[in-house]
């Protein structure tokens, strides 16, 4: 049996009809197309899928997409605004922050619900935001390095 869910993504209406068991990672993914949002343990360890529920980081692949039809859903892709990326985007750039890059939307999307409420986080409130992503390549330092560059912290 499948179901009609209407999902707000990105400040834009998507309408797809969808098995009720399907996960909200699976739906921006596969129906909506959107695949900057990136699947990785697919059982809420990893964070690569964390995306913004109302402005509050979730693991995407922990929620089923016909439970958030009444949520602003936040992507990676919504990041940028009017062609031009978010300064946490710009910083990971700068300060050389991605190498292969899989961690880094879910990460992006922590930290910018960190930013939004603490404009200037401390190094140790930067590490319990990002407590629930994983990266396997980068140290975290490089990341660390652009949260204080795009907050302009010394
Ligand atoms: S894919 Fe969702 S936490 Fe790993
Ligand atoms: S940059 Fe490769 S997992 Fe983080």
């Amino acid at each position: 049996m499948k179901i009609p869910v209407r999902l707000k993504v990105n400040g834009e209406i998507y309408d797809v009809v969808i098995a009720p068991y399907r996960t909200l990672v699976d739906v921006l993914r596969e129906e909506i197309r959107l695949i900057g949002t990136k699947k990785g343990c697919d059982v809420g360890d990893c964070g690569a899928c964390t995306v913004l529920l109302d402005g509050k980081p979730v693991n995407a692949c922990l929620i089923l997409a016909a439970t958030v039809q009444d949520v602003e859903i936040l992507t990676v892709e919504g990041l940028a605004a009017n062609g031009k990326l978010h300064p946490l985007q710009e910083a990971f750039i700068k300060e050389g922050a991605v190498q292969c890059g899989f961690c880094v939307p879910g990460i992006l999307m922590s930290l910018k619900a960190l930013l939004d409420t603490n404009p200037t986080p401390t190094l140790e409130e930067t590490k319990w935001a990002m407590a629930g992503n994983l990266c396997r390549c980068t140290g975290y330092t490089k990341m660390f390095k652009a949260v204080e560059s795009a907050t302009h912290r010394p």
